[in-house]
């Protein structure tokens, strides 16, 4: 099955932002772990809620940072995430009629997404917070 161990050339030297990925990551393969077990459907909903919570937390997080340092490229990212958000949301919704509608193929399909997001958009932003606020780890 596939494994997804977080990388340390995928932080963008915000401390917070980094945490949040990481976990982000480890929902994704706890996910993952549970649709490889035998009776997935006991902890596939409280996950998946839970990743939805965290990605609303995440994205937020990340806005709230751009609109204080006012961000250049605030309304594309935001546009972005909001892209995203409407996908897990109609994964939740979608698993409650169809459980085999979260796959692994879905979960790696979304993962791939966020650490493309994270290595792009993501750490141009943080460049941006870093050098607007000198945070950093
Ligand atoms: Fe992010
Ligand atoms: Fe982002």
């Amino acid at each position: 099955m596939t494994l997804l161990t977080w990388n340390p050339a995928w932080e963008t030297g915000v401390q917070q932002i980094d945490e949040q990925h990481r976990q982000l990551l480890t929902q994704f393969e706890e996910l993952l772990v549970a649709i490889h077990e035998n009776h997935p459907e006991e902890r596939i909903p409280g996950l998946l809620a839970f990743l939805s919570d965290y990605v609303e937390t995440h994205f937020s997080t990340e806005e709230e940072h751009m609109k204080a340092t006012r961000y250049p490229g605030l309304i594309g990212h935001k546009a972005i995430h909001d892209d995203m958000r409407a996908q897990v949301k109609q994964l939740v919704a979608r698993y409650l009629e169809d459980q085999s509608i979260v796959s692994e193929g879905v979960l790696v399909f979304l993962s791939d997404w966020l650490i493309g997001h994270i290595n792009d958009h993501d750490r141009r932003m943080a460049s941006h917070l870093i050098r607007f606020n000198s945070w950093g780890s």
